[in-house]
């Protein structure tokens, strides 16, 4: 069965986040999931829906609905100074320097935020490398009193060297749009007290997955080299993380943007959650990647779909 879907932009009111003046056309401008006639299991529930563009991301943000994205994750280049390079794939990350990396980063926010609902929270995924610049472009933004978490991300693979202190983690930048209305569902752990033994609560300690707490140091282990998630693009991100990310950060039935996509970790996690999903790459390979592992998840849903009695 063929499960991917075009054309989508005759069903405008499926998805309010584009923009009424979006270009229209086929993959490999946008590859979507589900067709219509599959969105509905015969349960009744409706499962999300998750586009692709293969779009460079200043240029798709203009296609975005106003006030329509409930979470902006962005995991972009992080100026390495090298091409990110393995075996799906590969992607420059060289800037001539900080500034016009930074001015790169500040179009596309610039161009993104007015897409973001009230609601919505930012993530930023970057490293110390421009962390601190970051930091000051969001409070620029969004507003200092936007800020909500610096989220250090420990990885444990990797980073080590007899010159310094090992470099084992990421950055990621919480801010929000608007610090009374914000989206934030604190993941839940089972308690480990006597008095409230066999329930969850909120926990307050470093965040490992599993199992998950609340607390700006996010444990979660890096891909390793032989994880049957792996795809072999680089920089690729743990489901896990995602997972986590989501599930705080957006609402359920919510929509996420992620404008550098890349294998499309994001939009996997988003879909598993229930989650729609917008991404972004302007890098064919990576759409390409990400569209794959989306037909993989369009393929459990049409399985599931199939082997459930439709209601009376
Ligand atoms: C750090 S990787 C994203 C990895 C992704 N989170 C994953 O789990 O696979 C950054 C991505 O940004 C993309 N990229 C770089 N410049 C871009 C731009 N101007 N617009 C859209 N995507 C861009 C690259 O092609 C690359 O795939």
């Amino acid at each position: 069965m063929s499960v991917s879907f075009h054309g989508f932009r005759g069903e405008a009111p499926l998805h309010p986040w584009l923009h009424p003046s979006a270009p229209s056309g086929p993959a490999p401008w946008c590859v979507g999931l589900l067709p219509p006639g599959l969105r509905t299991l015969p349960t009744g529930v409706t499962l999300p829906t998750t586009i692709l563009h293969n779009s460079d991301w200043l240029t798709a943000a203009s296609t975005l609905g106003p006030r329509s994205i409930d979470l902006l994750y962005a995991d972009p280049p992080f100026n390495t100074g090298q091409v990110q390079c393995d075996r799906a794939g590969s992607y420059d990350d060289a800037w001539p320097t900080t500034r016009d990396y930074i001015g790169w980063l500040r179009e596309g926010l610039t161009a993104t935020l007015p897409a973001l609902k009230p609601t919505a929270c930012v993530l930023l995924h970057i490293d110390f490398r421009v962390c601190h610049h970051a930091r000051l472009l969001l409070d620029e933004l969004l507003g200092e009193d936007r800020f909500v978490n610096h989220l250090i991300w420990h990885y444990g693979l990797g980073g080590s060297s007899p010159r310094r202190f090992a470099r084992k983690h990421d950055d990621i930048l919480f801010y929000c749009v608007d610090p009374e209305r914000y989206y934030f569902k604190a993941p839940m752990v089972p308690a480990t007290s006597n008095r409230m033994r066999g329930q969850m609560k909120k926990s307050t300690d470093v965040l490992r997955v599993p199992p998950a707490t609340q607390d700006e140091l996010l444990e979660v282990a890096n891909i390793n080299n032989m994880a049957v998630e792996r795809v072999g693009y680089p920089t690729q991100k743990p489901l896990a993380l995602l997972e986590l990310l989501i599930g705080a950060c957006c609402p359920p039935g919510g929509t996420v943007l992620d404008p550098c996509c890349g294998s499309g970790t994001t939009l996997v996690a988003a879909a598993g959650l229930g989650r729609n999903a917008v991404g972004f790459d302007k890098s064919p390979q990576a759409v390409e990647v990400a569209r794959a592992r989306l037909a993989q998840v369009d393929a459990a849903r049409a399985r599931q779909a199939a082997s459930i009695p439709a209601a009376e």
